[in-house]
């Protein structure tokens, strides 16, 4: 998000109402999540949301990475006063409040609203299969990681940490099937750039060829793997 959209949404969260956020914990996450959210069906959260859901189909990255089926509507979270949030994983399905809708929780994102100086803490720890990664973006920023992870929040001691955080569930449910159809996304993008880029003359009828062969076999590997 740019920093325009950024701070009109952060005026307009910053203004809602908050309340205690077990309200959307399971069991085991309540007993270690102390934070305060805005309600989920609270006008300012549902429009903030829907902008954000709308940011993200329009970006080429996150549909590479996700390969999105449903978004749950976005939540949004603040610590402050040391307040953290234990290692836990999140729940596996979620029911979109007001409707029969449910997900499986495949990627979890956190967007952050706050600029990393404006407060001590608050890291996203995340332990995945490659270590642990920390993580605390500029304002604006998201990262996407699987719901598979153990994680946590690390205590906020200065300032307020403001963040959306919300879950996807992917047209491919398998982390290493939807790894390798990115990092196969990301090395065919590279090789269409450089043959967009050959000078005129130059031009490679064999790169063109494995090009047009390794997006094909892109798409017949979606169509192995993805439910829609
Ligand atoms: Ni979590």
């Amino acid at each position: 998000m740019n920093a325009d959209q950024v701070r009109e949404f952060r005026a307009q969260l910053e203004a809602a109402e908050w309340v205690d956020g077990r309200v959307t914990a399971g069991r085991q996450s309540a007993s270690v999540k102390d934070n305060a959210q805005i309600p989920e069906n609270h006008p300012v959260a549902r429009e903030v949301g829907a902008a954000i859901v709308a940011a993200l189909e329009r970006h080429p990255l996150f549909v590479a990475a996700a390969l999105p089926m449903h978004v749950f509507p976005p939540l949004f979270n603040r610590y402050a006063g040391g307040q953290s949030f234990g290692t836990h994983v999140d729940n596996a399905i979620r029911q979109i409040t007001g409707t029969n809708h449910r997900i499986r929780t495949d990627l979890s994102a956190t967007l952050f609203f706050a600029e990393p100086e404006e407060y001590e803490g608050g890291e996203l720890v995340v332990e995945d299969t490659y270590g642990v990664q920390e993580v605390k973006f500029p304002a604006g920023s998201m990262v996407l990681y699987p719901s598979t992870s153990l994680h946590h929040v690390r205590p906020v001691t200065r300032g307020a940490r403001l963040c959306a955080f919300f879950w996807i569930q992917s047209m491919v449910r398998d982390d290493v099937r939807r790894t390798l159809l990115f990092d196969l996304d990301m090395a065919i993008q590279q090789l269409n750039q450089s043959v967009a880029e050959a000078a005129p003359g130059q031009e490679s009828p064999i790169c063109n060829g494995v090009a047009v062969q390794l997006t094909g076999i892109y798409h017949n590997l979606i169509r192995q793997w993805a439910e829609v």
